[in-house]
């Protein structure tokens, strides 16, 4: 069994996604055992609260140093055993106290195709406008392994996505939402836990 922690910040649809696929059976021996919140009101906790997961809110703007975060959520993460974090819409940036002790062993889902629009400043509704005003076809989203370099870890899953003559920046992140992010980020989950699961043999 691996234990899943999920990290969010906001709306939690793609935490949605994933506790979609645990329904279906499609998590791969993977088990959703915490979901923990950098912000206090987020709309990702009571999707957990309604699927009875246990939540945590660690709230970023309650510590002023970014060591004390990570300590915090390092030591939340220790206590719940946990085997893989998943960074769902999590917008506060990891410590390297996480880090180290998870080493390969956290993902992140970006709403682009790593190299385009990522790094520093580019999350959620930025990523689309930037992408808009750079004129591209198409976009897609990315599901990484996460390093102290910002979206800057070994891809995992990448899904491209048309865009449309008529896009606003909300139109762009639903359809990436919808085409690709709700897609791969479970499939990346499922294929980590499979692999972990025959001992990386898969
Ligand atoms: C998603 O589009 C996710 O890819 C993005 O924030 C949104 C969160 O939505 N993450 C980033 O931009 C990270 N750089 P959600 O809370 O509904 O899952």
């Amino acid at each position: 069994m691996i234990r899943i922690a999920v990290l969010v910040s906001g709306g939690g649809t793609n935490l949605q996604a994933l506790l979609d696929a645990r329904k279906e059976g499609a998590l791969g021996g993977g088990v959703l055992s915490l979901v923990i919140s950098s912000v206090a009101d987020a709309f990702a906790l009571q999707r957990a609260k309604k699927e009875e997961i246990k939540t945590i809110t660690i709230e970023r703007k309650k510590y002023r140093e970014i060591s004390e975060f990570d300590e915090a959520l390092a030591a939340a993460l220790t206590e719940e055993k946990i085997d893989l974090v998943v960074l769902a819409g999590f917008l506060s940036v990891l410590g390297a106290k996480v880090l180290e002790a998870f080493k390969d062993r956290i993902i992140n889902v970006h709403p682009s195709l790593i190299p385009s629009f990522c790094g520093k400043g580019f999350y959620g509704l930025r990523v689309h406008e930037a992408a808009l005003k750079a004129g591209v076809k198409i976009t897609g989203a990315t599901v990484h392994l996460v390093n102290d370099i910002i979206d800057g870890g070994k891809i995992i899953l990448q899904k491209a996505v048309d865009v449309m003559p008529d896009d606003t920046p909300q139109s762009l992140q639903k359809r990436v939402m919808q085409e690709a992010e709700w897609v791969i980020l479970p499939k990346a989950v499922e294929l980590f836990c499979e692999r972990e699961m025959t001992g990386g043999k898969k």
